[in-house]
């Protein structure tokens, strides 16, 4: 009788503390530390919960039962125990990894989406950049005088041998044809004017107008096995020319970079004789 009141007594006191502690979490998680509501809920169980452990703790101990009794109790314990702890999780709000992925869908489609038409934006300003820069060229032929200017038209529009090349767009076709070398990197291991490959990989094109028909250009830069540099045999053998522009170039960038590569004419520069493979 008398634990039993002292026990009430417990009850009461350790109640009125956890009540406390409750109130104190959740208004320094709200106000202190601006935690989501669901966090400030969850302090305050924890709270309560810490105030049902120690109200356990502080109860007059049991008089000891042994055997069968004691493992059925105990089972019993932890059956009850387990069910608190389960109804108790999934009354809490539960993370579904759908609704996080719809969410960052939602943030990071507009973004993709912004970047694409950005590129796409980029590519067309420059295109027009290009295609004014040779617009301005032209002009300043045709300045320079009549028929002089006009050969020099057709020739930068025909690019080199026999007529072969494609004509579509003229200088305007070259420039991006230069600025397809630079971005597929063929200066890794090519020269043209003196610049580039400073470990000498690949041979000087300085001279390849002269050298390869357009579409011999083509099936080289398609199927790098087609055309061998004469001594260059090493690295042909060891396929060091790549063989991924057929994958990385659209067609129409070919048809550039083989319009520009046409314009490399200078006979003054040794340039390695192509000999036909396959
Ligand atoms: C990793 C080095 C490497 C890169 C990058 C490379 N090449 Fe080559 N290229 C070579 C080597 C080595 C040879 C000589 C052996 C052979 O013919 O395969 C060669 C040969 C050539 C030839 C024939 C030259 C001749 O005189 O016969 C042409 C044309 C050519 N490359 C164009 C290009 C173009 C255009 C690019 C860029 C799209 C490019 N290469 C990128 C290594 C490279």
């Amino acid at each position: 009788m008398e634990a039993q009141r002292s026990f009430i007594g417990v009850v009461v006191k350790r109640g009125f503390q956890g009540i406390v502690a409750a109130v104190v979490m959740w208004l320094a998680s709200r106000y202190l530390f601006h935690f989501p509501p669901v966090f400030q809920v969850m302090f305050v169980l924890y709270a309560l919960l810490g105030t049902g452990v120690f109200i356990l703790l502080d109860a007059p101990s049991l008089s000891p039962v042994s055997g069968i009794k004691a493992i059925a109790l105990l089972v019993g314990f932890y059956v009850v125990v387990s069910l608190v702890f389960i109804a108790g999780a999934s009354a809490l709000p539960q993370y579904d990894p759908m609704v996080e992925k719809g969410k960052i869908e939602k943030i990071v489609k507009p973004k993709l989406a912004a970047t694409e038409k950005g590129k796409i934006e980029e590519l067309l300003k420059r295109t027009k950049e290009l295609d004014a820069e040779s617009q301005a060229i032209l002009k300043r032929l045709e300045t320079l005088g009549g028929e002089k200017a006009k050969r020099i038209e057709a020739s930068i529009g025909g690019g080199a041998s026999a007529g072969a090349a494609p004509r579509a767009g003229g200088g305007n076709l070259v420039a991006l044809g230069k600025e397809q070398y630079e971005l597929q990197e063929c200066y890794n291991c090519h020269k043209i004017g003196g610049k580039g490959s400073v470990k000498k990989r690949g041979p000087v094109l300085d001279n390849i107008g002269n050298l390869m028909k357009t579409e011999e250009m083509k099936e080289k830069l398609l199927n790098p096995r087609a055309w061998m540099a004469e001594g260059f045999e090493k690295e042909y053998n060891k396929k060091l020319m790549p063989d991924k522009y057929k994958e990385l170039m659209s067609d129409q960038e070919i048809d550039a970079l083989v319009a520009y590569l046409s314009t490399l004419k200078d006979a003054s520069v040794q340039t390695p004789k192509p000999v036909k493979k396959l």
